[in-house]
């Protein structure tokens, strides 16, 4: 199956009350333990690829990667640019085969914003490529630019921005974070619900966006921490309020930092259990099958996706 865009995907997730994983690729092992998950479980999957992601593995490689994915899976795949920051990266991603695109205006005035992401869609809907916009500010670091406390996304602003821009998705603030740092001790985790109700209610039937949505396994913190790794007090997003959103009018979760935690957890564990190793076999295997089992819990036990590759 050719990589698809996220037009199909979403509307049949919103009508079927769950959500499509979005998972952020950096190398071979990642992209092959995400698409794994995803075929055995027969659930379509987005991978998305960051522009330090591009400059990590290089944009041919990382392109490469994902149609060995296509070619070796029998599920929906969309390949889709997270936080593009610029028309022509974004347009650099359409030319390439990108079948969806972010631009993240959600640092400038509503103005431009509008112009910037009106200028991609037009851009990106000329090629048959979907749109991702944001509005409203995630707290944490992103791009380098830190944001302290969370602007969440004001319903007021969403109908005109989704009118004037043509965007096929929307991201909001509901108070997600980037990073694996979300909350700080003793502090109670919570979303927003209620924005996201009345965004929802004042756009109906359209794609919402959840960016920032690890949830920061706990097992995985434990496992770093005890071999040599230092994550105290990395707090994430709890699951159920995760599925709550999947149920309603979140279509796309993003998750990066739970993927890093997994992999990364692999890794420590082997250079601790075995100092012998120096194969990058034996640590990256383990790293991988890690991935693998997390995206299948996100696919069964958050996203509600399995089955849903038809
Ligand atoms: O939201 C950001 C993603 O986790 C990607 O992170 O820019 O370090 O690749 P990155
Ligand atoms: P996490 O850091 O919570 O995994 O969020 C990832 C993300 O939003 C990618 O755009
Ligand atoms: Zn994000």
């Amino acid at each position: 199956m050719p990589l698809v865009s996220t037009k199909e995907m979403f509307k049949k997730a919103y009508e079927g009350g769950y959500a499509i994983g979005a998972f952020n690729v950096n190398n071979m092992e990642i992209v092959q333990a995400i698409v794994e998950a995803a075929n055995e479980l027969k659930s379509p999957v987005i991978l998305q690829a960051s522009k330090g992601a591009r400059d990590y593995a290089n944009p041919v490689y990382l392109k490469k990667l994902v149609e060995a994915a296509v070619e070796t899976s029998d599920i929906p795949i969309a390949l889709h640019l997270d936080h593009g920051d610029t028309f022509e990266l974004c347009k650099s991603c359409i030319d390439s085969g990108f079948t969806s695109v972010m631009i993240d205006g959600s640092h400038l005035s509503f103005e431009d914003n509008v112009a910037l992401t009106k200028k991609v869609v037009e851009y990106a809907h000329a090629h048959g490529v979907t749109v991702e916009g944001e509005l409203g500010q995630l707290a944490g670091v992103e791009d380098e630019i830190s944001v302290e406390h969370h602007s969440y996304t004001n319903p007021d602003d969403v109908v005109e921005f989704v009118t004037r821009t043509g965007v096929d998705s929307l991201a909001i603030a509901i108070g997600t974070s980037h990073g694996a740092f979300k909350f700080k001790p003793g502090q109670n985790p919570q979303l927003r619900f209620d924005i996201l109700e009345e965004i929802t209610r004042r756009l109906p039937e359209f794609p919402i966006v959840l960016h920032g949505a690890s949830s920061v396994s706990q097992e995985y913190v434990k496992i770093i921490q005890e071999n040599g790794g230092s994550m105290k007090d990395a707090i994430g997003i709890p699951e159920d309020m995760l599925r709550q959103a999947a149920r309603s009018a979140v279509c796309k979760i993003n998750i990066d930092s739970d993927l890093r935690l997994a992999f990364t957890a692999g890794i420590r564990k082997t250079f601790n259990d075995k100092p012998e190793v120096f194969d990058p076999r034996t640590y990256l295997k383990p790293a991988r099958a890690n991935i693998k089992d997390l995206v299948k819990h996100k696919i069964t036990e958050v996203l509600g996706s399995e089955g849903k590759a038809v």
